[in-house]
């Protein structure tokens, strides 16, 4: 991310000299835009994608906040959107998941593997896109082309510490390992890529309760208690509902097969294989269990973090 910021158009130079800042955990800044603390290619992306993306009505929005089970999302949809063409059997080598990682079959919008704003008009429909911006930082015509969204979000506690792994495999040897205690306190604050993570999810949160024939709002830990429904309930938000012939031969238990943590992480692709920046795509997958927390945050953090999260989410009837 070094020198990234001379490399930003003036109207964003212009834009995040105007905004709060705060050091982010790996070399660089977070500005404070819409009440979310965003890196400064996230902004730049926001400002060219309002002026070149065109939304669809049939766009598949898969919205997540980093370290909330994105790859898992990517894979499954993937799978699930184009089951006629790549048959998601877990002995079929030919399936694109195979052979890439999901990040490159699902791109994003503001970051990297990122669409390409012009080339993606050529997409067939539907055309699958991620990101990880808060609801009201997503283009206006986003929201008003009635795309749908599937939202994900795991409790705060599992990606935070989730996010500190991450973040200590993307520095460098030079720059260090940085520690859970500095970490947590800015989490605690709300001061992390997107966040903060309570914010984030009530906006998606609202807006489910909104347009629930649209938006989609689950929790990674529901999808790993019981995987089926909720990919069931997927394919139907999605407009690709799961057929009564699919469902004799069990599709669903094909594509969880193909997307599981195990089937994976064991792929050479996400073994061995390297993003486009150079960050190991076995970084993507390390437990990929519900409470690990447990291991990592001693009691009191674990309080800590829980009455903040108790209190932001106040009576939205979201809770984790
Ligand atoms: P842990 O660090 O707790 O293991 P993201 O994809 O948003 O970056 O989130 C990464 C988290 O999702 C990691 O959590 C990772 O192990 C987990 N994950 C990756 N693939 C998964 C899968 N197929 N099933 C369940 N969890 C998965």
């Amino acid at each position: 991310r070094r020198g990234e910021e001379e490399q930003l158009s003036k109207d964003c130079r212009e834009l995040i000299s105007s905004l709060p800042t705060q050091k982010d955990w790996l070399p660089g800044n977070l500005y404070q835009y819409q009440g979310f603390w965003l890196p400064s290619h996230y902004l730049q992306n926001i400002l060219t994608c309002r002026n070149q993306f065109q939304p669809r009505q049939s766009d598949i929005f898969l919205v997540t906040l980093p370290k909330s089970g994105t790859t898992w999302l990517k894979a499954m949809v993937f799978a699930l959107v184009n089951r006629t063409q790549y048959d998601p059997k877990s002995n079929q080598t030919q399936h694109p998941l195979v052979s890439n990682n999901p990040h490159e079959l699902v791109p994003f919008l503001e970051l990297e593997p990122r669409i390409d704003y012009n080339q993606i008009d050529s997409c067939p429909p539907p055309r699958l896109i991620a990101t990880h911006l808060p609801l009201i930082s997503l283009p206006e015509s986003v929201k008003k082309s009635g795309c749908k969204i599937v939202y994900l979000c795991r409790n705060p506690k599992d990606t935070f510490v989730s996010l500190w792994h991450f973040t200590n495999k993307m520095r460098t040897e030079e720059m260090g390992s940085i520690s859970i205690e500095e970490t947590f306190e800015s989490f605690c604050r709300g001061v992390n890529v997107c966040g903060p993570v309570w914010d984030h999810a009530l906006g998606f949160w609202k807006e489910s309760l909104e347009n629930p024939e649209r938006v989609l709002f689950l929790k990674y830990e529901e999808l790993k208690e019981d995987p089926e429904n909720h990919l069931r309930r997927i394919a139907e938000v999605i407009g690709c509902p799961i057929s009564m012939e699919e469902e004799s031969f069990d599709l669903v238990d094909q594509i969880l097969e193909l997307c599981s943590f195990d089937r994976l992480s064991n792929l050479e692709v996400n073994r061995i294989g390297k993003q486009p920046s150079g960050l190991n795509n076995s970084s993507f997958f390390r437990r990929g269990e519900v409470g690990d927390w447990k291991n990592h945050l001693t009691p009191q953090m674990a309080l800590k973090l829980d009455e903040i999260i108790k209190e932001k989410l106040g009576d939205s009837g979201l809770a984790f």
